[in-house]
């Protein structure tokens, strides 16, 4: 059978971790998918540095969005990260050619998901972004296939990693915010600007996204409101305790009377709630469905192998011929949902 050729832009921690997966399980991933995933070609800034993987199996591109036009390539894998540039380049001549594209990159799905669901819809092309949101947990399939027959009061969660770490370790060693930040960005988790996520952008980015996939709203990240957490000290952590809460960044969505509600910003989790348990880099997903009821997700919001594992789910899906609309439905048929008036709450 013919193999699913890949060409991976970008060989950071996610791209090796790909690479990776690929290697160590691929005999099962060929008999799920019912043929082998092949990387071909691979682009990436730095050719010399050592990502301890043999590429030299794989053809080198020099130019990035070179590879949408890679005659071996069935689909593009992008992990280059970035909301605009070459990411976006890459994703809008991928999908004009007509192949299938596969990202992580929650700023550019957030920002220009609709245009690139659209551009696939019309190419009839895989758009698919699973390693988006909450990276290994697979959140964006279980609302958008597993809890598609319902609907959707309210979506929240955990969904940056960098900032569950810094909280959870401010509230179980007494310590101040400054202090723990460089700890987190030595774990690797943070984003290149780590602004991004202790000043709530990047779980604005994913809150996005998982909102569009559970209401079936044309995502907007304009409309989410969003602070983070570098104002939250240790004694805000301390007397939170003392009443029962714990201090979590949360994302939420809810749909109201007054419009679709999208918020990010530190919030008081009662010990009571499944969310004041989660620690560490984790990340987790509540789902509120009217005949499913309280769905949880939970696990590593971030990381090489989390991660990868969602990029390959996706081609799994590619190789099965199995993919349907990006967001919840076409995308001409998402609702433009008017923001709700942040004043009504
Ligand atoms: N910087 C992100 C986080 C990485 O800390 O959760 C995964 O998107």
């Amino acid at each position: 059978t013919k193999p699913l050729r890949i060409a991976l832009a970008g060989l950071g921690t996610v791209g090796g971790g790909v690479i990776r997966l690929i290697d160590a399980n691929n005999a099962l991933i060929a008999r799920r998918a019912g043929r082998p995933i092949e990387i071909v070609a691979i682009s990436a800034r730095d050719r010399a540095k050592d990502r301890g993987v043999d590429l030299s199996r794989f053809a080198w591109v020099d130019d990035t969005t070179a590879l949408a036009h890679h005659d071996d390539a069935d689909v593009v894998v992008e992990l280059i990260g970035g909301s605009d540039g070459p990411a976006l380049a890459l994703a809008r001549s991928t999908l004009a050619a007509g192949k299938g594209f596969v990202t992580a990159n929650k700023a550019m799905i957030a920002h220009h998901g609709l245009e690139l669901a659209r551009a696939a819809e019309k190419a009839g092309a895989a758009l698919k972004f699973e390693a988006a949101v909450a990276g290994g947990i697979p959140v964006i399939k279980g609302l958008r296939e597993g809890a598609a027959a319902n609907e959707i009061a309210r979506v929240y969660g955990i969904l940056n990693g960098t900032c569950n770490f810094i909280l959870s370790k401010m509230e179980a060693e007494g310590r101040d915010f400054a202090e723990v930040l460089a700890e987190a960005q030595a774990l690797g988790f943070a984003e290149s600007d780590p602004t991004f996520d202790i000043d709530g952008i990047d779980a604005a980015h994913k809150l996005s996204i998982l909102s569009s996939i559970a209401f079936g709203t044309q995502p907007a990240f304009g409309d989410v409101v969003a602070s983070g957490i570098r104002h939250v000290i240790a004694a805000d952590i301390a007397e939170a305790a003392a009443l029962g809460y714990r201090i979590r960044l949360l994302g939420i969505a809810e749909d109201s009377p007054h419009g679709l509600f999208q918020r990010v910003h530190p919030h008081l989790v009662p010990v009571s709630h499944p969310l004041a348990h989660v620690t560490g880099a984790t990340n987790a997903v509540v789902a509120e469905g009217n005949f499913v009821g309280r769905l949880l997700f939970q696990g590593a919001g971030a990381g090489d192998g989390p991660t990868a594992s969602a990029v390959v789910a996706d081609l799994i899906d590619i190789a099965r011929g199995e993919f349907g609309p990006a967001f919840a439905m076409p995308a001409d048929a998402l609702a433009s949902h008017a923001p709700a008036d942040s004043g009504d709450r």
